[in-house]
């Protein structure tokens, strides 16, 4: 192993590629590379376009390897919750080891096992794994609402089960991006896991905690409780919907509106100046044109108010809403918007805060923004488990995508 360890977190966004290079010693680890690429070639997590998502890559690790001075050899890469979809099935068996008399048997492991195989017998497109199996309940003959089936008489068990299911092709396109920029990846990790590590404590893991990932295509949920990971998912909204309501609003390009958003956006109307105004370039040779703040908050808000309804309604669907002790903390480039937390805080009625990344020494100015949690969250992950990673080093594909998915099901053995 060389003189110094090294790890690199590269976090592939639909809006950018940041890279992050951090020097581990006894004392943890510190930030001493720092890369960040515009990218056009993910969209929602997923590769849209391999030449441009190379290029993005090795620009973005280009720009950190000349901070820090050294070589990258291998990057710790984030993949999107958006291809891993859960979903409920059903199983149905006979008992076997039936008794001639009455024509019962009693429930073995042997059937709960066969139960569970027939529930996983889901017709899933040939690019789909089934990542996980979780049995929720089962019902013996009429007999429904059981846990534990094991020993009890009937003539048929069925069981209800979640399935978690990945597109493992979208996975191998982001190791081929990697691979043809030129490194190698220790490891694929979930990004919203990834950006836990960088904004939310222990004891917010350990009381309950909602983390709110807004991205620029999509918006990623995961709820932590007891220090596990309960629950996450994902939806289809992210700043780039903000900048496109904001484009039409104000009748102005995307580029344009997206410039405007940064400068003076505000997502939370009872907080804007009202009389400050905003001088907006005409196009196509017209002359410019003034807005208030007032006027462009009101573009901006009902996106976002929808953005945080429909995460509260996916976390109390999936039961986890009591869990929330903590609160909520949102990350990633849309929770910078002025007024988020507040609005947010409206809208759940939870305490909020905006996660800033913390955790590796000489994090930069820079460096503190949310854009930067998952970037800065991979290399704490891969500080916390760093022996299984290191046995992967010149793996050949097949072998790193078994243990990869190895781990995958072991993020959800804790799961409900
Ligand atoms: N200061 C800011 N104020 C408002 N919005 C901002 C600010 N900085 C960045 N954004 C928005 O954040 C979004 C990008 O966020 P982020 O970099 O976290 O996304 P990503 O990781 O590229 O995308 P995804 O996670 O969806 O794949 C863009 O829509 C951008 O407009
Ligand atoms: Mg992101």
């Amino acid at each position: 192993m060389a003189s110094r360890d090294i790890i690199v977190g590269l976090d592939l966004g639909t809006t950018k590629v940041t890279t992050i290079i951090a020097e581990v010693d006894d004392q943890g680890a510190q930030l001493i590379g720092l890369g960040h690429c515009e990218s056009q070639g993910m969209q929602r997590g997923v590769v849209i376009n391999i030449e441009k998502t190379v290029e993005a890559i090795k620009e973005s690790v280009l720009q950190a390897e000349r901070m820090a001075g050294l070589q990258v050899e291998s990057v710790i890469a984030g993949i999107a919750g958006d291809h891993i979809h859960s979903m409920n099935s059903k199983g149905v068996i006979a008992i076997s080891r039936r008794n001639v008399k009455d024509r019962t048997g009693e429930i073995t492991q042997a059937d709960v096992d066969r139960v569970v195989e027939a529930a996983k017998a889901v017709n899933l497109p040939m690019d789909r794994e089934v990542l996980h199996v979780l049995p929720q309940e089962f019902a013996v003959d009429d007999q429904k609402h059981i846990k534990d089936p094991i020993g009890m008489a009937g003539v048929r068990l069925e069981a209800d089960v979640h399935i978690i299911t990945g597109q493992v092709a979208l996975a191998q396109n982001i190791y081929r991006c990697v691979e043809r920029a030129g490194m190698r990846v220790r490891d694929l990790v979930l990004e919203p896991l990834a950006s836990s590590y960088s904004v939310i404590s222990e004891d917010e893991r350990d009381i309950g905690v909602g983390l709110l990932d807004m991205g620029g295509g999509t918006s990623d949920i995961a709820v932590f409780h007891e220090g596990s990971i309960r629950m996450t998912s994902v939806i289809g909204l992210g700043g780039e919907n903000v900048t496109r309501d904001l484009s039409i609003g104000l009748r102005t390009p995307f580029d344009q509106a997206e410039r405007i958003k940064l400068a003076h956006g505000h997502c939370y109307l009872p907080n804007v100046e009202r009389q400050e105004e905003v001088e907006i370039p005409g196009i196509g040779g017209r002359p410019p044109t003034r807005v208030s703040r007032q006027q462009i908050a009101e573009f901006i808000q009902p996106r976002m108010e929808e953005l945080f309804e429909l995460a509260m309604a996916e976390m109390r669907k999936a039961n986890v809403w009591e869990m929330l002790n903590g609160g909520i903390v949102l990350t990633g480039g849309a929770s910078e918007i002025e007024g988020a937390a507040e609005l947010a805080q409206e809208i759940f009625e939870l305490p909020v805060k905006v996660g800033q990344p913390t955790g590796l020494g000489g994090l930069m100015e820079t460096a503190r923004s949310p854009i930067y949690a998952t970037g800065v969250g991979l290399v704490l992950y891969g500080l916390e488990g760093r022996d299984p990673f290191l046995a992967m080093e010149g793996a050949d594909e097949s072998t790193v995508f078994r243990k990869i998915l190895r781990r995958m099901r072991a993020w959800f053995e804790d799961f409900f």
